[in-house]
């Protein structure tokens, strides 16, 4: 479950982070903070969800089922009043388990799609929505996974105009997971997609990107507002969600705390793992004077500069 290559991309997601401090700040009367979030038309108790994790073979060494993972991941994000992400590998059967666990929790979960040919994309997604999928979306980033089109799995990268085309079919938001750029982060935009997700897959892809939360204010700047834009890579702890809020995240996504939880400890793991991010979150929100995520800005980041 590490990075690809020398590792550079994933290191760069945790050490990105660290170098941001957080200002503490009491004199206010903030002491309720409420961190409830509207996304895609539904309510969730927290900014923090569950990252898609698939290939228990392939990535785990088998250590639970697929089926367990999926169920674990997605119903312990939903125990906690949060959702999950179920996600899609060379074995077409994933894909197939993660409908099924997105049914059993009435929708509760989104779906990403592997950047298959548009056709296979687009009956994928008509199945996640079919299961009642709260958002469908596709992992852009896996464009150059050699092992997918080794296994008979066709992925590869698209033009905009198609990505046009997919979210002009699909019923339900659409998420493109995977961008690491302002261009494209605006281009992201013109296809239309509700959400965005700045990702650069945990480092799993591409060796030697920079870490998301230092791509993710420069995107902000461009997309804020016109689209939900989602961060993940190296959260691990509500302190680390509260600094991708401040640098522009409307909501975090936790990838490998989140599938390790579900192993040893099922979805009663997860859930008690996305209980404490939010606590945490909580506790630093009123150590920083926040009242809820609106007020989550830049000014809550220690500036040297400014000391
Ligand atoms: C074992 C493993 C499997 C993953 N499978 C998928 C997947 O099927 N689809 C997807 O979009 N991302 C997948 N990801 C990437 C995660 O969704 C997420 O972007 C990444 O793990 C975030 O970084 P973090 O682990 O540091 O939190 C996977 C990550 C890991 C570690």
């Amino acid at each position: 479950m590490g990075g690809v290559g020398t590792g550079a991309s994933f290191i760069a997601n945790i050490q990105a982070l660290a170098r941001y401090r957080l200002n503490l700040r009491t004199f206010h009367a903030k002491d309720t903070p409420d961190i409830h979030i509207n996304l895609f038309g539904h309510a969730l108790q927290m900014p923090i969800l569950a990252a898609p994790v698939a290939g228990t073979s392939l990535n785990m060494r088998d250590a639970v089922l697929e089926e367990e993972l999926a169920q674990a991941m997605l119903g312990g994000a939903a125990a906690a009043g949060s959702m999950g992400m179920a996600g899609d590998g060379p074995n077409p059967a994933l894909a197939q388990i993660g409908f099924a666990a997105i049914k059993r929790l009435e929708g509760r979960g989104c779906f990403i799609s592997k950047p298959r040919r548009p056709e296979d994309i687009l009956r994928l997604l008509r199945q996640a929505e079919d299961s009642g999928a709260w958002a469908v979306g596709v992992d852009v980033d896996a464009a150059g996974i050699i092992g997918m089109v080794r296994a008979g799995q066709y992925v590869g990268p698209q033009p905009v105009k198609v990505w046009k085309e997919v979210v002009a079919q699909v019923k339900t938001p659409f998420i493109l997971k995977g961008i690491m750029t302002p261009d494209e982060a605006e281009m992201a935009v013109d296809t239309g997609a509700a959400a965005i997700v700045v990702s650069n897959h945990g480092g799993r892809i591409l060796d030697h990107t920079p870490g998301t939360a230092e791509v993710l204010p420069g995107i902000a700047k461009r997309v804020k507002g016109k689209v939900t834009l989602l961060v993940d890579g190296g959260v691990r702890s509500g302190y680390d969600a509260l600094k991708m809020l401040a640098l522009g995240a409307d909501a975090v996504l936790v990838g490998r705390p989140m599938s390790i939880a579900a192993v040893g400890g099922g979805a009663e793991a997860v859930a008690a793992l996305l209980g404490q991010y939010a606590d945490q979150l909580r506790s630093a929100m009123i150590l920083t004077g926040c009242e809820n995520l609106a007020e989550i800005t830049p000014k809550i980041l220690w500036n040297a500069d400014e000391a």
